[in-house]
């Protein structure tokens, strides 16, 4: 455990996959909790598995890539729970394509959600965090924002905005101690955005995650509770002299 008992945590793309293990992961270190998602049932249904953790949960119905909606949502968490302690910018979308058959729409619809998405939420709550001197920020990004993957230019490059947003973020917020950090998910099954990625893998020719358990070192893929407990740990205070960071949870596929 991480001494998380009584943190508020707005947490964006709770309702499936990653995002819901990390709220069921923090409702089990006792935080209290608002999921922001477009897919209100299935967040709703997050909301009922950290509720009966013991944790209050709220949810509110917000597209990451409208400002005028994360604004909108970031005021209400502070209406309902008084302070944000973290930050997490989770909710992203998956795109295959090799460059040329990427749309300009989908490239837009990638950026939107993955990179505006993260950048949005850290504007409109930055203030609040400025204000109390206070906060953890975690952004999901990837080992796709590392290195570079054929029929994932879209993605990749998505991800490694994400990691140098971080890295800007945290540099402009450590003198007030506020901690900005990044998790680097590798191969992570049981999510929405794995089985969209596989359905499209098949299509484009490129191999599944299955197909690709052989090549990472631990000699599996990874679970969404693997992602959760390193977010649990950057929110905490066990990471207090680390900032600026991007952790890979690869099960060893991606080193640097
Ligand atoms: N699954 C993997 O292998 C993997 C690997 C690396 C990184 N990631 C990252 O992990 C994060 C979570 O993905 P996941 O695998 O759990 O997939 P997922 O599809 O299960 O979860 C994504 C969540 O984001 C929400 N969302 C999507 N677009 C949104 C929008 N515009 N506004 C609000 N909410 C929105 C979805 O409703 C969903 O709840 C993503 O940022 C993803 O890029 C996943």
């Amino acid at each position: 455990m991480y001494g998380l008992n009584g943190r508020k945590l707005l947490l964006t793309g709770g309702a499936t996959g990653i995002g819901r293990r990390i709220a069921t992961r923090l409702a089990e270190e006792g935080c209290d909790i608002g999921i922001v998602d477009m897919n209100v049932v299935e967040a709703e249904a997050t909301a009922d598995l950290v509720e009966k953790a013991g944790c209050r949960c709220t949810v509110y119905q917000a597209n990451v890539g409208d400002y005028d909606a994360v604004s909108g949502a970031v005021q209400a968490f502070l209406r309902d729970h008084g302070h944000i302690d973290v930050l997490a910018n989770n909710a992203g979308v998956i795109s295959l394509g090799k460059v040329e058959d990427v749309s300009v729409e989908e490239w837009r619809r990638v950026f939107n959600v993955n990179v505006e998405g993260v950048f949005y939420f850290c504007k409109a709550a930055v203030p609040h965090l400025r204000t109390r001197k206070a906060g953890r920020i975690v952004n999901t990004a990837s080992w796709y924002g590392k290195i570079g993957k054929p029929h994932y230019s879209a993605y990749c490059a998505s991800k490694f905005a994400v990691i140098g947003l971080t890295q800007s973020l945290a540099m402009e917020l450590a003198p007030l101690g506020i901690n900005v950090n990044a998790v680097c998910p590798g191969t992570i099954v049981e999510t929405g955005m794995r089985d969209e990625a596989d359905k499209r893998s098949i299509q484009e020719g490129v191999p599944t995650a299955k197909q690709r358990e052989a090549q990472i070192p631990i000699g599996r893929v990874g679970l969404p509770e693997d992602i959760a407990r390193a977010v649990a740990f950057l929110a905490s205070d066990e990471a207090a002299y680390m900032t600026g960071q991007a952790i890979n949870v690869t099960g060893g596929l991606w080193m640097h």
